[in-house]
């Protein structure tokens, strides 16, 4: 489903088991058997921008199954505009997992996660949603901690190129230090295959999400991707981090062959696409839910 899967070199920062459960819960996207027994869930909403995302994980945390719907307009830069149209579009995701899993109820928990930056209150609509499809809310945590804790990572930058935004944080000991969202992501890729191909935005987002088409396109994408490197360069140095610790791409926006290259190349150090850089975030939240109610650590 995702390019971070293939011919990406993670080197020592990307563990293998990160590795393994990362690449199922991609695979549980497109699956319609669930990928584990069951009978607790742990169920990770990821309100995006540009997708609704849901993760679930069994009572020992390997990955059940997942999926992700069009969030429809109902979320913009990481807020939520449409309460209900949100609520219908993760409805639509649970949908598809009681059709998986042949069940009507689900036993299990939830927790939500939302961009920093953003005030309490409104974070707060994301627990609100959770609960308004009938699940206990137990966590709701900031974007880029999740990520950093899918990925294990103690201490980095995670660059999130989300539907509408690049995302910028530096983390250290599970606390985000330094963070800025700045309008640019995905969208932006996709508007500028359509105009420059002359075809609609449907037609270039089918382009831009098959792994085939990337060598055609890159090049005519290049400068939004070297305009996200820039941004994240002005930020990391803003923050006094750029160079002092890894730094990593999450975001389905960063799914197209090339992008980390042109980043890295701007930024001046590395940057390395997480693996299914897509589901990332999702799988963070399902994570921090599960180490929240087994004892493990997550704030
Ligand atoms: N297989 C895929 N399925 C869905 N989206 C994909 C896929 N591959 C690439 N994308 C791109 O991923 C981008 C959205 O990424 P993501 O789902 O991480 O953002 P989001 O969480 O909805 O947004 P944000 O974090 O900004 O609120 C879109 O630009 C979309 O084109
Ligand atoms: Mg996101």
């Amino acid at each position: 489903m995702t390019y971070g899967n293939q011919s990406v070199l993670h080197g020592d920062l990307i563990d293998e088991n990160v590795l393994g459960k990362l690449a199922s819960i991609d695979q549980a996207l497109g699956c319609s058997e669930p990928l584990a027994d069951w009978e607790e869930l742990y169920l990770g909403f990821d309100l995006g921008t540009t997708n609704m995302k849901l993760v679930a994980l069994n009572e020992r945390g390997q990955p059940v199954t997942a999926a992700l719907y069009d969030s429809r307009s109902s979320i913009r830069d990481g807020v939520i505009v449409d309460y209900i149209a949100a609520i219908d579009g993760m409805e639509r995701c649970l949908m598809a997992l009681r059709e998986r899993l042949g069940i009507d109820e689900f036993p299990g928990v939830g927790a939500s996660a939302y961009p920093p930056g953003i005030s309490r209150r409104t974070a707060e609509v994301c627990a609100n949603v959770v609960e308004a499809l009938g699940f206990s809310c137990l966590g709701l945590y900031e974007e880029p901690v999740v990520a950093a804790v899918a990925l294990g990572l103690k201490r980095g930058a995670i660059i999130d190129i989300g539907g509408g935004t690049t995302g910028i944080a530096v983390i250290s000991d599970d606390e985000v230090v330094y963070s800025a969202d700045e309008p640019t992501g995905g969208t932006h890729v996709t508007l500028v295959i359509a105009g420059a191909l002359g075809i609609s935005f449907d037609e270039a987002e089918r382009l831009k999400r098959d792994v085939n088409s990337h060598k055609k396109v890159f090049n005519i994408v290049r400068p939004v991707f070297e305009k996200m490197g820039l941004i994240a360069k002005d930020h990391l140095t803003k923050s006094g981090f750029l160079g002092r610790v890894p730094v990593v791409v999450v975001g389905g926006g960063a799914n197209m062959q090339g992008a980390s290259e042109v980043i890295s190349k701007v930024l001046g150090v590395e940057a390395t696409l997480a693996p299914y850089p897509l589901v990332v975030t999702p799988s963070g939240i399902a994570e921090c839910l599960w180490r929240r109610c087994h004892g493990g650590y997550c704030k």
